[in-house]
């Protein structure tokens, strides 16, 4: 898609709603990575959001609304689910949940992902917008997800109609998404928080490996090639030698590569995947080893996102 618009770059979350209550469409940041929105009733714009992105139409998007009144507006919520996650949202958690508002972008599916995102910019501009806003991670279908501002405008200046600028992303990886539309609990996405520390609010919850290769995909997004640079994404054993023609990034590792990322722990290297990835492209760099983490928080996802990230 071509560069054409004359984007807005603003710190100010009022003029970010305005433009969402225009029908126009908004880069920003949240605490997991950067998203692409709208408004969810106005269909022409969420369909340009696939169309900017390159973005298969089944593939539904997540609603972003700012408190949990919005939330029982647009879906079924089940009873006694607010006082059981009140400690997961805001944050960085996506609720499956079957569809209420019939004016909410579903792409054709009759449950909608939603999420109270915990970034305070971004929740502001929601709740001044006070509707709910449909959005991907910004990103190119199928790159890596955005973690920076400096990537942000890299890709988006010139096609959305504002980027709005704020606190950079912490988490780095996108949220967990969490099925509670059936009578099984269901992580259909691994992310910061857990399948064991959920469990213990959800204790029959399980894990949906990734639901690819299924006919039919419970996360529909799961089935699509993901987060990959233009590099060859390796899990390297972790005694792996290092090479001076590729780059790594892991836990405490030493140098002896191209270019390399030493995280000190899994949060560290959680906030520096997907940024390392967007500088390895830049450097032209052909192949990146990805040591394993920690046996700790994040684990699950930042396997998951290194195993999408290599196939191809
Ligand atoms: O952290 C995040 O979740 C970021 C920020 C921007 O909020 N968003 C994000 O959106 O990662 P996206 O579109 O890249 O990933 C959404 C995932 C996809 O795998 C999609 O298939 C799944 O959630 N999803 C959305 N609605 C769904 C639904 N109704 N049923 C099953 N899966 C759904
Ligand atoms: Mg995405």
């Amino acid at each position: 898609m071509s560069k054409n618009k004359k984007t807005i770059l603003t710190t100010d979350p009022s003029l970010a709603a305005k433009t969402l209550e225009r029908g126009g469409i908004v880069l920003f940041p949240t605490e997991t990575v950067y998203g692409i929105g709208t408004d969810s009733r106005n269909l022409q714009a969420c369909l340009e959001i696939y169309k900017i992105k390159g973005r298969p139409s089944d593939n539904p998007l997540i609603v972003h609304v700012s408190d949990w009144e919005q939330i029982r507006r647009i879906a079924e919520v089940p009873i006694g689910i607010e006082v059981l996650l009140q400690e997961f949202l805001p944050g960085p958690l996506t609720l499956i949940l079957p569809k209420k508002d019939p004016l909410v972008f579903s792409a054709g599916l009759d449950t909608i992902g939603v999420r109270i995102p915990s970034h305070a910019k971004t929740r502001e501009m929601l709740r001044i917008f006070a509707g709910p806003v449909s959005a991907p991670s910004a990103n190119l279908s199928g790159k890596p997800s955005i973690t920076r501002y400096e990537d942000a405008l890299e890709e988006f200046d010139g096609k959305v109609d504002l980027i709005l600028k704020g606190e950079e992303p912490e988490i780095g990886l996108e949220s967990t998404v969490l099925d509670l539309s059936s009578e099984i609990p269901k992580i259909l996405r691994p992310g910061f928080f857990e399948l064991e520390r959920l469990q213990t609010l959800l204790p029959k919850l399980i894990k949906e490996a990734s639901g690819e290769g299924s006919e039919r995909p419970l996360s529909p997004g799961m089935k699509y090639r993901h987060y990959s640079p233009n590099a060859k994404v390796i899990l390297a054993e972790a005694d792996f030698p290092p090479d001076l023609q590729a780059a790594a990034i892991g836990i405490q590792i030493s140098g002896g590569w191209k270019s390399h990322f030493s995280a000190k722990d899994n949060l560290e290297y959680m906030q520096n995947l997907y940024s390392f990835f967007r500088d390895c492209d830049r450097k032209g760099i052909e192949r990146i080893y990805c040591f394993p983490p920690e046996q700790s928080t994040g684990k699950d996802a930042i396997l998951n996102r290194i195993r999408k990230a290599s196939e191809s």
